[in-house]
């Protein structure tokens, strides 16, 4: 008869085996800017003195097994009270703390400082997406942050609802977005291409769904991303067109409440929902969790929070021809 193994010996396999993952998305040791450099400069040190320390530790705790065991019989002397010995490693310890929390304060006060020449962009963290407000060119983008390469980028982010936290393990480490409280947070990428950011404090029942990216391009490239972004929507006029239909849809299903589309129209309510003048400039939606295909549009339109969970889009119960006509004119929104 075959022994039960307990699950839990599989966890551990299984977490260790993630721990040896190559070229992760996400990876906080993979700095790509001065920010996550800086972190990662403070972090290996202590990490390579801690090694040194469990290695004596250890190194001493196998020799008193093996000195000491009940072959040998040998006693240990009693050093109770041993006045060098507790002095010894009430120092030791200290001065370890010391060595380490000097540099980290000051990397800790580094990158609190916000470099003169950055660029600002606006964070606001709200369940479960973010928006990247442009307040120079007044243009909102929806969990794609554009910034161009080798340049400082100071975010200004804030939060609608509750505590969320704004993580580009890449380009620098987490931090807080709290309501009614501005905080900041410098980023700066050395290279081109895609970075990964995630919503870093649970914040409700998507907060796993509260994913963003950040493409960095190059300076002339970001110009031209601004200038597009800025450019309002231009309404087909054509009746009886399936792009027409959609628009329709859009204005009379409900949608309008929580939704701008520049040129196009103006929220009833307060905004709650991502602005959709270049919706499908994107190559992802819905917190960046789906990629933008008209399957996936179509299974969100249905029922969004089957999709995520808690969404505060609700389902609008619209028909098969609705659901279809609305993807045909929300893919337009380039
Ligand atoms: Cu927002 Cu977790």
């Amino acid at each position: 008869m075959t022994q039960n193994k307990p699950a839990s010996r599989y966890l551990f396999l299984f977490l260790f085996i993630l721990s040896c993952i190559e070229n992760a998305p996400m990876d906080s040791l993979d700095a790509q800017g001065p920010y996550a450099r800086e972190i990662n400069d403070l972090f290996w040190p202590i990490m390579y003195a801690g090694y040194v320390i469990f290695g004596i530790v250890l190194v001493l705790l196998i020799l008193g097994l093996f000195v000491f065991d009940d072959k040998t019989e040998k006693e240990p002397k009693n050093i109770e009270g041993s006045n060098v010995l507790e002095v010894i490693w009430t120092v030791i310890p200290i001065l370890i703390i010391i060595s380490i929390a000097i540099p980290t304060v000051k990397v800790t006060m580094d990158l609190l400082k916000t470099p003169e020449n950055a660029i600002e962009i606006e964070v606001i963290g709200q369940q479960w997406w973010f928006d990247f407000y442009y307040a120079d060119q007044q243009i909102s983008s929806p969990n794609l942050l554009v910034i161009p390469i080798n340049q400082d980028i100071s975010l200004k982010m804030n939060s609608k609802d509750v505590i969320h936290s704004f993580w580009v393990p890449k380009l620098n480490g987490k931090r807080y977005l709290v309501p009614n409280v501005d905080t900041y947070l410098n980023i700066k990428a050395e290279k081109k291409g895609l970075y990964w950011a995630q919503c870093g404090e649970f914040c409700g029942l998507s907060h796993a769904k509260m994913r963003a990216r950040v493409l960095v391009v190059s300076n002339k490239d970001y110009k031209t991303w601004l200038i597009d972004q800025t450019l309002p929507y231009e309404a087909t006029q054509i009746q009886d067109s399936p792009i027409y239909d959609g628009q329709q849809v859009f204005l009379n299903a409900g949608c309008t409440q929580c939704h701008e589309i520049q040129g196009f129209n103006e929220s009833d309510v307060a905004l709650l929902g991502p602005d959709l003048t270049h919706f499908a400039s994107r190559s992802m939606f819905a917190g960046s969790s789906l990629n933008m295909t008209r399957e996936n549009l179509k299974s969100w339109l249905i029922d969004p929070p089957l999709i995520k969970p808690g969404s505060y889009m609700p389902n609008l119960k619209l028909t098969e021809m609705e659901v279809s006509q609305l993807v045909d004119f929300l893919m337009e929104l380039k």
